[in-house]
């Protein structure tokens, strides 16, 4: 059956020209079919770049979206457009812009995970991969709204020592869920194990971590380390590409406060199903279409955003 499925697509993004984009935090079989899988700012990178006239992304809605932004002239197929981010939903663009204007001389800094909506309301978007060179890239004494994730931006915060920096309180319910009871007695169990925890986790549990990063640079920070045991502290759909690239070595999920699967996956992403990529593919819809204007003055944010990288 997943054979099929896999063949079919194969076919079909001949037929249509397309190439499928997908997110780590997609389920295993999504991944083996993708052309190119990354973190948020790989992915957009790799958007603007893609000769195939369709990109189909495997992911939830505000990645499409971004493909978009970037690429107006392609079609972007989103196999599930109601796939949200809980992230982006808790910045809402009418209170969002009514809490800018408190702060008329700040420049905004606005995490990709946001609609286009707040995109247009940013100067620079950021990743969890860039967002320090991000706000470092901006003179220090420049007032800044960093928006929509409270502990990313406290995160960086800390690591900047910057304090003229007003935050959205917004926060992704996956990675707030972690519990720093449950990781602190993996690290009893597990002594030898590096622990690598994701900034968009609660300040307390990002305090336990060996390593603190974006998706990408988890992967890469277990290649590099001579450690053989890691407990991860992020969605668990990271750990197929971990154990595929590193077969040899020891990956534990960490718990979040309800226990464990499904609390450490983020369901919008597992709505992308091999079944729905074909589907999607046969009618060439669903599609991201976006109003132009709101494009136009979004893409600004992120080619800001790709320049600094
Ligand atoms: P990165 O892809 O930047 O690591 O972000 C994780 C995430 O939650 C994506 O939605
Ligand atoms: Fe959004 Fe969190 Fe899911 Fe990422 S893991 S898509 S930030 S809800």
């Amino acid at each position: 059956m997943v054979e099929k499925l896999r063949e079919r697509i194969a076919a079909l993004k001949k037929e249509r020209n397309a190439v499928i984009l997908a997110h780590y935090y997609t389920l295993p079989e999504v991944q083996a079919v993708a052309d190119f899988l990354g973190d948020s700012l790989a992915l957009s990178i790799k958007a603007q770049t893609v000769e195939e006239q369709v990109i189909l992304f495997a992911g939830v809605h505000f990645m499409a979206e971004t493909a978009k932004v970037l690429c107006p002239e392609k079609r972007v197929l989103i196999p599930c457009p109601e796939a949200g981010c809980s992230l982006a939903e808790s910045c809402p663009v009418a209170e969002f812009a009514a809490f800018k204007a408190k702060y008329p001389d700040h420049k905004v800094v606005s995490y990709v995970n946001t609609t286009v909506g707040i995109k247009a309301l940013t100067d620079i978007c950021c990743t969890s991969s860039n967002a320090l060179q991000v706000v470092q890239s901006i003179p220090e004494d420049q007032p800044l709204i960093f928006a929509p994730d409270r502990n990313l931006g406290s995160y960086i915060q800390k690591l900047t020592g910057r304090k003229n920096m007003v935050l959205w309180d917004g926060a992704c319910l996956v990675h707030e869920r972690f519990s720093l009871a449950g990781v602190q007695a993996l690290k009893r169990q597990y002594p030898q194990a590096r622990v690598i925890v994701h900034p968009e986790c609660r300040a307390e549990v990002v305090a336990e971590a060996d390593f603190a990063g974006s998706t990408a640079a988890m992967l890469t920070y277990c290649e590099q380390s001579e450690a053989d045991t890691f407990i991860v502290v992020t969605e668990a759909g990271i750990l197929a590409e971990l154990e595929k690239r590193m077969p040899q070595k020891h990956f534990i999920a960490a718990p979040t406060i309800e226990g464990n699967e499904p609390c450490n996956m983020c369901q919008d992403m597992k709505l992308v199903t091999l079944e729905k990529i074909v589907e999607t593919l046969e009618k060439m819809s669903p599609e991201i279409e976006l109003d132009e204007e709101t494009r136009r003055r979004a893409e600004r944010s992120i080619r800001n955003m790709i320049a600094i990288k």
